[in-house]
This record gives structure tokens, C-alpha cells and sequence, in this order.
């Protein structure tokens, strides 16, 4: 039997990263999220920072009116949050930390050590009829602590298997990788839906694809940086067209 299609969400904030180190409206993260769309996403995921450096609040409004896909709206554990995504109804949640006393060594949410607060979170954005997800790293402690405080679907952190792959540690590497497989076959196990994202290219994809479990990848950094290199030459032969034909 063939595993269920992996859904590819793509994550647009860098896309506002490079508008607003001008300002204006150039590039725009929507536009961006329709490009993605059209060319195979199955969802587009944008994180709201409090601090509001790339995503901003009406970026996350036209993200929900005008996309034709799921809105995967990745926020912080906040009550401010919370009010915007009960108001903006986003299709999914996923509760990533954004403070260092909220997350472990590995990068995840903690959330065994913030049990009161992140209960009350999740059941609030699922009164709201939103998807929630926890982003942690793939350690038992953390996914049993996702399901005693009633999440539904975990996103597995793999920014600490990317890095030990990209900086050749490869036993460290192997060492993460099996702390990936296990802990998406133990939260399959205990009825969570799996998904995985950070730090993913076209190689770690491509090998994470392979669990079955996984259903669901988010990928941003990656795909907007191959966008830049890749679109450059496209960009350059447009502009070196406008000009000839002006001085024509
Ligand atoms: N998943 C979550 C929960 C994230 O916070 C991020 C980064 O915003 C990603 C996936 C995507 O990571 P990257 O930009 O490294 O692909």
C-alpha cells in the first residue's frame, strides 16, 4: 500500500523579510503564496511575530481572504495571538516558541514545562475550529506532554538534523535522524498527526519523505532562497529588455 500524499506547506515570511527591508509592497508575501499554489503547495504557512518583522498583521488578513488553499498560521503562545487567530479563523494553528525560556536545547516548544499554559491555548483555538499544532522536537517527553494536553498533530522540529547534516557531523546527524523516526512512529502510535519543517532542503525532503508517518512538510527558508538564485537570471534578462527597449 502507498503512503498518504505529504502535504507540502510553504512558508512565506522571507518573502516580507525582503519587502520590508524597504518598505512598500515589494515583493508580496500573498503573491508569493499564489506563485506557490499555482506551482504545487498544498497550503501556505506564515509566522505572526510579535515583534511583527516580517509577517504583519494584514499580510496574515489577505493570507486567509484571498488563498484558495489552507492558511497555516504559526504563532506564539500568547493571548494577543490567540485573539488573532479566533478572529482571523486560519484553517491550522501551530504553536512554535519565540522566547528562550519557552523552548528546549533542541529548539522545540516545551511543552512538559509549560503544561498550564498551552492547554489552555489548545483548547481554545480548537473551540475556534483551528487545527492545532505543536512544534517540538522529537523527544518522548515532549510528545507525550502534546497528547496529555490534547493537540492533535505535532510539527517534529528538524533544524538540528539539518544543521548536523550541513556541517558534516554525521554521527550527530545519524543520532537525530533516528530521534525523528522514532519519535514519528511513538506520536503515530499515540494518535497524533505528524508533520515536520525547519531547516529542510531538496536532499532532507527528500530523505524525510520517506517516513510514512509524516504527513505534512512546512519549508520556507529553503525555498525562498533557491527563488532568489534561481529567479535572478529571469529578473536580470527582464530588466536588460525594459531597458534596451527604453533606449530604443
Ligand atoms: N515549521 C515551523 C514550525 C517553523 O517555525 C518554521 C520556520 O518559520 C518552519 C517550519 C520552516 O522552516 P524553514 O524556513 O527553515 O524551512
Amino acid at each position: 500500500m502507498s503512503a498518504p500524499h505529504l502535504r507540502l506547506g510553504v512558508n512565506v515570511d522571507h518573502v516580507a523579510t525582503i519587502r520590508n527591508a524597504r518598505g512598500g509592497h515589494h515583493p508580496d508575501p500573498v503573491g508569493a503564496a499564489q506563485i506557490a499554489i499555482e506551482a504545487g503547495a498544498d497550503g501556505i504557512t506564515a509566522h505572526l511575530r510579535e515583534d511583527r518583522r516580517h509577517i504583519r498583521d494584514d499580510d496574515i488578513a489577505r493570507l486567509k481572504a484571498e488563498l484558495a488553499k489552507p492558511l497555516n498560521l504559526e504563532m506564539a503562545a500568547t493571548e494577543e495571538m490567540v485573539r488573532i487567530a479566533a478572529a482571523t479563523a486560519p484553517h491550522a494553528a501551530c504553536l512554535v516558541p519565540e522566547r528562550r525560556e519557552e523552548r528546549t536545547t533542541e529548539g522545540g516548544l516545551d511543552v512538559a514545562g509549560q503544561h498550564e499554559v498551552l492547554a489552555s491555548v489548545v483548547a481554545r483555538l480548537r473551540e475556534a475550529g483551528i487545527r492545532v499544532s505543536l512544534f517540538i522536537a522529537a523527544e518522548p517527553r515532549q510528545i507525550q506532554a502534546a497528547v496529555a494536553i490534547g493537540a492533535p498533530v505535532i510539527e517534529i522540529h528538524t533544524g538540528a538534523w539539518c544543521d548536523a547534516l550541513a556541517d558534516k557531523r554525521m554521527s550527530a546527524a545519524q543520532a537525530e535522524w533516528e530521534r525523528i523516526r522514532h519519535g514519528a512512529q511513538l506520536a503515530r502510535r499515540l494518535g497524533l498527526e505528524v508533520h515536520a519543517g525547519h531547516g529542510l532542503n531538496f536532499a532532507t525532503a527528500e530523505a524525510i519523505a520517506a517516513l510514512p508517518e509524516i504527513v505534512e512538510l512546512n519549508i520556507g527558508h529553503f525555498l525562498i532562497g533557491e527563488a532568489v538564485s534561481r529567479g535572478l537570471a529571469h529578473a536580470v534578462k527582464t530588466m536588460r529588455a525594459s531597458i534596451d527597449r527604453g533606449r530604443a
